[in-house]
């Protein structure tokens, strides 16, 4: 029997219409354009709308995707996010219902920055385990709702935004086949980048916990070492794997977390500057939605063609990281990213 493999078949983004930039930022906390340029690589950002979230950003950019690939039955519904419409249930069942899917199975995926490329390996296992033949995947975060707009060390980094994908049952010698995959944690590092309350361990409540405890807090330099090494490492192992060398990668498409980790993931592993994709600038940090966000721009920007050798990576909170290899599809189409 022939395995069935994963393909990528529809791509989709969307991003919130309210732009912020480091301007405005510096006018109400200590901070400077210069700083956040030079030291993120951001010039400004998106921001979800009260009242909106992670919801309405999943729902228009999982839509554009299924348009993408030209509207096929889906049949599961996997959402990567850390921060979903509520604490309980899952957000993946109102994305489904929001996209009129009916009763498909449909659920969250926790791993933070990399979660777009756990879910992306979960919706290739829903494929090969035949539960379903089409599988939307998506990243969406609004990490702008569990950020202190006050902090600087996490405000000027952290946006909103959306991207996905629909993956189709295929073969592995196909154009688009999702290839290698390697997925890693290490919970021995969960206070690098975490929430201190509002979980289990520090239960929810301004009363039981002081209010600066339930936004994000990160320890930014180590998180960023720990980002170069293991995005550099994983990367090694999917390109070894696929028998791949460096030279052949045409894009490296990392998690869009710092403009100098970004270069630094590259020169470490000896692909050329010019081939790791960059659009932070204007994206900002967006979580489990940056690597869907950064391939429909890089789509856009004619940086993708059918048959490229393309190489994800990703680290984030937990601490969790991985890399993926795949080859981009023919007649993907270019679906445009617009305010959600
Ligand atoms: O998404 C997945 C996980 N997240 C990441 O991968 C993020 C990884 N980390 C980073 O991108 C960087 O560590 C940051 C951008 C967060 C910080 O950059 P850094 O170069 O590591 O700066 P730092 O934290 O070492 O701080 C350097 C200086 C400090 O001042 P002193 O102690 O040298 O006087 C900070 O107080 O910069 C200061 N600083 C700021 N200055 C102006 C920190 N934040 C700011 C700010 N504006 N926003």
């Amino acid at each position: 029997m022939r395995t069935r493999v994963a393909v990528l078949a529809g791509l989709g983004s969307a991003l919130p219409p309210h732009v912020v930039t480091n301007d405005d930022l510096a006018a109400r906390m200590d901070t400077s354009d210069a700083w956040i340029r030079s030291r993120t690589g951001i010039v400004e950002r998106r921001v979800v709308a009260p009242g909106s979230a992670t919801s309405d950003l999943a729902i228009a950019a999982g839509r554009r995707a299924m348009d993408s690939a030209g509207a096929p039955d889906i049949g599961a519904v996997v959402l990567a996010t850390a921060t979903p419409d509520h604490p309980c249930p899952a957000t993946g069942p109102t994305v489904a219902a929001g996209l009129g899917l009916g009763t498909v199975p449909a659920f969250d995926v926790g791993a933070v920055c990399s979660g777009f490329l756990y879910a992306l390996a979960t919706g290739a296992g829903l494929i090969a385990a035949a539960v379903a033949d089409n599988v939307l995947v998506i990243g969406a975060d609004a990490f702008t709702t569990i950020v202190d707009p006050d902090d600087r060390t996490t405000a000027p980094i952290f946006a909103d935004g959306a991207g996905a994908v629909v993956l189709r049952a295929g073969t592995a010698d196909e154009p688009g086949a999702l290839r290698e995959t390697e997925l890693a944690s290490d919970g021995m590092q969960a206070d690098l980048i975490r929430i201190p309350a509002g979980g289990s361990r520090q239960r929810s409540h301004h009363s039981t916990a002081p209010p600066e405890e339930h936004y994000l807090t990160m320890r930014g330099s180590e998180v960023f070492k720990n980002a170069v090494l293991r995005m550099t490492e994983s990367s090694h192992t999917v390109l070894a794997r696929t028998g791949w060398s460096t030279d052949e990668v045409d894009l490296l498409v990392g998690h869009q977390a710092n403009v100098r980790i970004l270069q630094a993931v590259a020169d470490q592993l000896g692909v050329v500057r010019e081939r790791a994709y960059v659009n932070i600038a204007h994206t900002g940090n967006t979580a489990a939605a940056s690597i869907p966000l950064a391939l429909d721009d890089a789509v856009r920007e004619g940086r993708l063609n059918p048959g490229d050798k393309v190489l994800l990576t990703a680290f984030g909170a937990g601490t969790t990281w991985g890399a993926l290899t795949l080859t981009w599809p023919d007649g993907l189409a270019r679906p445009r990213q617009q305010a959600a």
